[in-house]
């Protein structure tokens, strides 16, 4: 029989943690002790895997004694705090927060772009997951990397409030139903109501007029391809949709490509699905792809406004590729090849 690991969720009764939970399952990883983890606000919660309600116990010091993997999804603070403690008690953590990804000694890894990048695991025994737009970003652009050379990126996204968590997609359902009702909304969550508008504001800004999202695409991009001359400009935007997000990307390669060109490299390229049909009104939106693991692309077309463009159009599930199925993903590299 094939080994079996011991696998902790940290945050699993968040957004991202409860989809964890899932793709686990779904995917049919090798778990022998699934252990679940959460805040004291949890306490006597129980959820289900495989058919078995599992109960979630409160995060504490002793958590992941004899744990060989640990996902984490509790939040920056949280990871910055009991990262280290579950490398220490020997298991692997696969972290889904901002906290560790830019630390030189943590491997921030997409499994279709740098899967070897999972050795380094063993300095700090942390591997970071990369942002959620990031990381169906460049799903995309390694490959087309690869054939030509990519020079510039200038992308807008249009993210779904579910990437702030459950309380967003509740604050959001919320809002509607009061507008539905006559009553006024109520913004918690955001700083401005989100429903029946759009926010071009993720994380907080930046002494350069971006914002901190908006950095985290540049500097975990050049991070995750390995390459610093590849120059990045982001606008990041959260609009009312609750899973899915979208972007629009235009590039710059070394050598020309045609539209043609970008459709045969990406349709033989890992993790995507080609949506792009437009004479039959076909493209990819936020409800095609809410659910499933694939980017799917679409509104392939070169740029006419300068000589070596690309403008496309992307779409991934951000609690799935853009969080969960990347982490079991990394997950599966270290059953595979490490652990
Ligand atoms: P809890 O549900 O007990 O608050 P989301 O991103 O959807 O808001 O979810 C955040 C997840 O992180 C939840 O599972 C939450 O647990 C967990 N969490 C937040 N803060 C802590 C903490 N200090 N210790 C343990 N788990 C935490």
């Amino acid at each position: 029989m094939s080994k079996l690991y011991k696998v902790a969720v940290c945050g699993a009764t968040g957004a991202v943690g409860n989809q964890m939970i899932q793709c686990l399952e779904q995917r049919d990883f090798p778990v022998g002790e699934l252990r679940l983890l959460a805040s004291e606000r949890s306490k006597g919660k129980k959820l289900t895997y495989k058919g078995e309600q599992i109960p979630v116990q409160v995060l504490d010091n002793g958590s992941f004694q004899g744990i060989d993997i640990a996902l984490f999804s509790a939040g920056g603070g949280t990871s910055q705090d009991f990262a280290p403690v579950a490398a220490e008690s020997g298991a692997v953590v696969v972290d889904n927060s901002s906290a560790w990804r830019m630390d030189p000694e943590v491997p921030l890894v997409v499994p279709e772009v740098n899967p070897g990048a999972v050795a380094g695991y063993t300095t700090k025994g942390i591997i970071a997951n990369p942002n959620c737009s990031t990381i169906q970003m460049v799903v995309v652009l390694e490959p087309i990397h690869r054939a030509a050379g990519i020079e510039r990126v200038v992308v807008s996204t249009y993210q779904a409030v579910s990437g702030t968590g459950q309380k967003a997609i509740v604050e959001l359902e919320n809002q509607l139903k009061a507008l539905h009702e006559g009553r006024e909304p109520e913004a918690k969550v955001y700083p401005q109501q989100i429903a029946w508008n759009l926010l071009p504001h993720i994380d907080v800004f930046k002494d350069n007029g971006y914002t901190k999202e908006e950095m985290k695409m540049v500097l975990e991009t050049q991070k995750i391809m390995a390459d610093d001359s590849i120059q990045v400009s982001a606008t990041c935007v959260r609009v009312p949709v609750r899973y899915g997000h979208s972007e629009a990307v235009n590039l710059q390669t070394r050598d020309k490509l045609s539209a043609g060109d970008v459709r045969e490299i990406l349709s033989k390229a890992p993790g995507i699905k080609l949506v792009d049909d437009p004479a039959n009104l076909v493209y990819p939106t936020p409800l095609m792809a809410a659910g499933q693991d694939l980017t799917m692309v679409g509104r392939i077309r070169e740029d006419i406004s300068q000589e070596r463009g690309i403008d496309l159009f992307l779409v991934a599930d951000n609690i799935r590729k853009g969080a969960a199925t990347n982490a079991v993903q990394i997950a599966e590299l270290l059953a595979e090849k490490y652990l």
